[in-house]
């Protein structure tokens, strides 16, 4: 996710690749990020204190050993920190720093390699300028809302977790299409770009799914018939409690110590 970020902050024209340090442990694997220009390193700490904007991009379970590497060099007027961990809250970070300073939390989701995330943001704790300047990097790779850190967790599970969900649909779809007919590879294009083109109607027309679903519905046709199959099969219910259950996963992912 780290990387997709530097990538698409590239890509957007608006930062050079040397403008931006990569860290992690195993750093040969960063080979070719220094060979385009990038700065690659293993050492967190001397990466912290040269720069002012920090993003935090490692996973829940690594967070408090990193926060422990960077603790003497985060300074609350020099810098902002921006934590991409899932579940991991904005007081959990200033806690384990002992530090008050700017920390924005954002959630992305994988779509960001493709400069089209959806990312949510929240922060009570950083100015509107830090926001403001946040949304600016995550904008360079996708649409970026600002929403209360207690809906994270939500956020998490419909925007992170709910790229998953889409592909299993995708993917269900296009098992359908072998059955009635078509190769696998023309199955799958077919129904990855049918899907694109429902949510292209919503966010192009801003018109809401059950309008266009009646645009499709004839009386006594085929969608609907399929349609009302689905939903007696449980479509939407368990698209539901998917995203309930991940929710609530989705919470429970940071242990503090
Ligand atoms: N994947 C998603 O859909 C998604 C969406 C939204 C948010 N998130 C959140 O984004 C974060 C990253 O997820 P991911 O999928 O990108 O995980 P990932 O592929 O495992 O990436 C984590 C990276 O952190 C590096 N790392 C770990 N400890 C480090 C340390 N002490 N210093 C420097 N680098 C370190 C790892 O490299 P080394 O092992 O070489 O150090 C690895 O490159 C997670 O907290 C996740 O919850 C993920």
């Amino acid at each position: 996710m780290g990387l997709s970020l530097a990538k698409g902050l590239v890509k957007s024209g608006k930062y050079q690749p040397q403008q931006i340090t990569i860290t992690r442990r195993n750093v040969r694997a960063l080979t070719s990020l220094a060979e385009a220009g990038y700065q690659v390193t293993d050492d967190n700490a001397a990466a912290v204190s040269q720069a002012n904007i920090v993003v935090i991009a490692v996973l829940p379970q690594q967070l408090n050993n990193l926060l422990d590497t960077i603790k003497d060099q985060v300074k609350a007027e020099q810098h902002l920190l921006i934590s991409i961990a899932s579940g991991v809250m904005v007081q959990d970070i200033i806690n384990r720093l002992g530090l008050e300073v700017p920390v924005v939390r954002a959630m992305p989701n994988t779509a960001i390699a493709i400069q089209e995330s959806m990312t949510c943001i929240a922060s009570d704790r950083a100015s509107a300028e830090h926001l403001e300047k946040v949304k600016e990097l995550f904008d360079t790779v996708g649409e970026t809302i600002e929403i209360h850190e207690e809906l994270m967790t939500s956020a998490t599970a419909l925007c992170a977790c709910g790229i998953a969900f889409f592909l299993r649909a995708i993917r269900a779809a296009s098992q359908g299409g072998i059955e009635i007919g078509f190769h696998a590879a023309e199955a799958l294009h077919m129904a990855a770009q049918t899907a694109k083109g429902a949510a292209a109607l919503l966010l192009v027309n801003g018109s809401h799914p059950e309008n266009e679903i009646d645009k499709v519905t004839s009386p006594k046709g085929c969608t609907i018939a399929g349609l009302n199959e689905m939903e007696h099969a449980g479509f939407s219910s368990a698209l539901i409690k998917g995203i309930r259950l991940s929710s609530v996963k989705a919470g429970n992912l940071y242990v503090k110590e």
